[in-house]
């Protein structure tokens, strides 16, 4: 069983092998700190990321917790999620507070109050914060990749690269950059949670590598941006099956091909043809996701989110659905 701690240590879950489905070996093009975070998010697959959030609330400034805060928020490399730690204090996600309330407002999120939450790819933790925040009664927040990499040396890494014209190798093959040991990526988690006071555990763990059974059963899972990170999405549904007691909450890239939308199909990215960037893999389209959801046991999927339709025929168009997938 899982039981991340209360006291900002992490239990760790699995064993091994850091799957190229998420390694973001970097195209020169993708070089800089915005932008090889953006080769995470959803910037990164279409959609507009808003400016850094950081100072837009009101603020005190005779107030020395503000100070105090923002002397922390800073010493973190690169943050995703905008979070408000409060003190007027929002931290410059590459995902801005509006992106991030519009996606929220999108997920339709069910009830969560006494619920347990799994929070798969949890990064800085703002799906995680905002569960715990609605009253869900347990979170875990799962991660291991973003949390591993020193994010500080991934921008130095990829501007070597970029000076010697080279492309960079997957980052979790970079000794400086790689550092599951010390997992300087979840920094930003951590300090957040306790800023927060919260208690979202922090548990570090690959989803893909890790016996669904030592994660345990939780009554609601978020399965936020993850899904086309990962080379074989099927074994990840199934294992969110496996994980998930009532309903999965699954947020994804999907193709659009108006005139086969019956038909379920994922379309495969051999390199970096979904937005340039060669960490994402697949894209269903809502009948493929709904099919493949059904098909790894879960009973019945409902279509929260999808992009329009009224795009012309018989043209691959790429955008973002959310389901809710129930046990
Ligand atoms: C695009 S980010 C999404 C972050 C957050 N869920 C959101 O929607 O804002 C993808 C996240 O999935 C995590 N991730 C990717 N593959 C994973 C795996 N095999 N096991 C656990 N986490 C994974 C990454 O580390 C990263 O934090």
């Amino acid at each position: 069983m899982t039981g991340g701690t209360r006291n900002l240590s992490s239990e760790r879950l699995g064993s091994g092998s850091f799957p190229r489905q998420v390694a973001a070996g970097g195209s020169p093009g993708a070089l800089g700190s915005a932008a090889v975070l953006r080769r995470w998010g959803r910037a990164a697959d279409g959609r507009q990321a808003g400016p850094p959030a950081g100072g837009q609330a009101a603020h005190d400034t005779d107030d020395p917790r503000r100070a105090e805060l923002e002397a922390a928020a800073a010493t973190v490399a690169d943050w995703f999620h905008s979070l408000d730690l409060g003190h007027g204090v929002v931290t410059p996600g590459v995902k801005s507070a509006e992106l991030l309330a519009t996606e929220l407002a999108s997920l339709r999120l069910p009830d969560l109050r006494g619920r347990t939450v799994l929070d798969i790819g949890a990064w800085d933790g703002f799906y995680s914060f905002e569960a715990e925040r609605r009253g869900a009664a347990r979170v875990v927040a799962l991660d291991h990749y973003a949390w591993s990499l020193d994010l500080a040396a991934v921008h130095g890494y990829n501007e070597r690269c970029r000076a010697e014209g080279v492309p960079p190798a997957p980052w979790e093959t970079v000794p400086d950059v790689w550092r599951p040991d010390a997992l300087p990526g979840r920094r930003g988690f951590d300090l957040a949670r306790a800023a927060l006071g919260s208690a979202v555990e922090p548990v570090v763990a690959d989803f893909m590598a890790t016996d669904p059974a030592d994660i345990g059963q939780f009554d609601v899972s978020l399965f936020l941006g993850v899904l086309y990170h990962l080379m074989d999405p099927f074994d990840a549904l199934r294992r969110l099956r496996r994980v998930t007691r009532e309903v999965a909450v699954i947020e994804t890239a999907v193709l659009v091909l108006v005139g086969l939308a019956d038909r379920p199909l994922w379309d495969f990215f051999p390199e970096d043809q979904l937005n340039g960037d060669p960490s994402n893999w697949w894209a269903p389209n809502v009948a493929g996701l709904v099919g493949a959801c059904r098909a790894a046991g879960f009973s019945s999927v409902e279509v929260i989110a999808q992009p329009p339709d009224d795009l012309p025929p018989w043209q691959v168009f790429h955008g973002r659905a959310v389901v809710h997938a129930h046990c």
